[in-house]
């Protein structure tokens, strides 16, 4: 079966079995001089596959021979025209997308809970956003997805957009209604881009959400690193379509990332690729199962809540990915921020909190033993006596921009304290971490609600990044004399 294959491992593999003396890049000559300390935590092994653009290896932005090959099997396994390697994560994907599809000065429609990389994409191709809101969860707390409705008025209200880029599944795995998406875009004559960074595992198994690559997308990125067994940066950027340029989208792609990709990562990719091919099924299988049984578990216990199936309603959430495991933890008095905390303490490590839940990942290296182990932390929670009474708010409405996000970069900044920043011009990206999404984007002019919500999240322990923290307070970077 072509599947079995792992054209670039078994490139690799052959090359290092040569044992060359190499005279070449990187500085560790194949771990000879690799710093001891580095050498145990990784073990020799390692460095071995650390190899650049040798002989044999092929070249990511020339891509002709065990790459290509590599990357035509992963072409083949998503169903895609084209499938492109990334090694600077979905970041790179969303950003040559963007570059690929939309010109200067020209508007590209957006979800206001677009990641951060979006908003860089469009400022490195100085284009001008336009942004939707999304529907909000009450009971959860949670920004959801675009609606239809409200794309198709974005749409109307700006005939001169070109481009439509739409980012769904959410980070808690919930799915908009994307064919429809898509296919309003395509009515409309946009070219339609979905960032699907939390979709990645989506084909391997029919309980999962359908991918935007098989709802006619015309560009589909996904962070491969995210729910595959792959390393962290590593990430796919699917051309579904015909109507794509390959080679344009290569060209982007040689600009924006590293000239020396990872061997390592590039290895990781097929390798997971393969996995996904041969074993995918079952491994997903399992995977679904231990998260169903750490909802039943979870849910069974007094104050939490978990997200399941029941969140569908058919309009922003059309679909749920099982292997998110959302725990509201409002009811016991905690916000997720510090519950995350306690967690922590405990010895369990999160994806994600905000200030009503706590977002774990479960993945095919998750065991019925971990959640075990988890439960009987959960089970160790007193409820607060004071209970907390803060409700996670939607992200405020977009404020208008003063400035292109591009124009910012030209500017100088300065460190003002947040309370002070009503009426003047953001200069940077001031987003929670995760999920990432921008509060401000370079450019915005900064009104109350902003100011509120980003104070609301640092006061009650989320990382603020963007934000300049002065001792118990909240500083940000505006526009110099704006
Ligand atoms: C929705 C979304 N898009 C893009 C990204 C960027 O992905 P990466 O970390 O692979 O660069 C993220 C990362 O969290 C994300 O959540």
């Amino acid at each position: 079966m072509e599947q079995e294959k792992a054209p670039l491992y078994e490139a690799v593999s052959k090359y290092i079995k040569r044992k060359m003396i190499p005279f070449h890049m990187p500085g560790h000559s194949q771990g000879k001089g690799a710093p001891r300390i580095l050498k145990k935590l990784f073990g020799e092994k390692f460095f071995d596959f650390d190899l650049t653009e040798v002989s044999g290896l092929d070249y990511l932005h020339y891509a002709q021979g065990v790459i290509r090959e590599a990357e035509n099997l992963a072409s083949k396994l998503y169903g895609t025209e084209s499938t492109i390697f990334l090694i600077n994560g979905t970041t790179a994907g969303v950003h040559a997308m963007i570059l690929d599809s939309v010109k200067e000065n020209e508007k590209i429609i957006i979800g206001r809970n677009s990641h951060r990389s979006v908003i860089g994409g469009i400022l490195l191709a100085r284009a001008k956003p336009v942004f939707v809101e999304p529907e909000f969860n009450e009971e959860f707390g949670i920004i959801t997805n675009l609606t239809v409705e409200e794309i198709e008025k974005a749409i109307k209200e700006n005939p001169d957009a070109k481009v439509l880029l739409v980012t769904t599944p959410n980070y808690y795995g919930l799915q908009g209604r994307v064919k429809d998406i898509i296919d309003l875009g395509h009515k409309y004559g946009l070219r339609v881009l979905i960032d699907e960074a939390h979709g990645a595992h989506f084909p391997f198994n029919e309980k999962f959400p359908k991918s935007a690559i098989y709802l006619g997308a015309d560009l589909v990125t996904q962070s491969a690193h995210k729910t595959l067994p792959t390393l962290t940066q590593t990430s796919f950027l699917h051309i579904p379509s015909k109507s794509v340029n390959v080679d344009r989208v290569e060209q982007v792609l040689s600009i924006i990332e590293s000239s020396s990709p990872s061997y390592i990562f590039m290895t990781a990719l097929d390798v997971a690729r393969r996995e996904m091919a041969l074993h995918g099924k079952e491994m997903w299988d399992r995977a679904i199962e231990v998260a169903e049984y750490a909802r039943e578990k979870i849910s069974a216990l007094q104050g939490f809540k978990v997200i399941t199936e029941k969140i569908v309603n058919g309009i922003d959430i059309y679909a749920f990915d099982p292997i998110k495991l959302t725990i509201n933890v409002e009811d016991l008095g905690y916000s997720g921020f510090e519950f995350e905390h306690f967690l922590n303490k405990n010895g369990i490590e999160i994806e994600l909190a905000d200030l009503q839940n706590v977002l774990l990942f479960i993945t095919v290296g998750t065991s019925k033993r971990d959640i075990d182990i988890l439960l009987s932390v959960l089970r160790k929670v007193q409820p607060k006596k004071e209970k907390n009474k803060i409700k996670m708010e939607r992200t405020p409405k977009a404020p208008p921009f003063a400035m292109m996000p591009f124009e910012t970069l030209k500017k100088d900044f300065e460190v003002i304290p947040l309370k002070e920043a009503k009426g003047r011009v953001s200069w940077g990206i001031v987003a929670p971490y995760p999920p990432g999404i921008p509060v401000l984007a370079p450019g915005m002019v900064i009104d109350d609600d902003c100011i509120d919500f980003i104070d609301e999240v640092f006061k009650y322990g989320g990382l603020v990044q963007g934000s300049v923290r002065q001792g118990s307070e909240i500083a940000i970077r505006v526009v110099k004399g704006v």
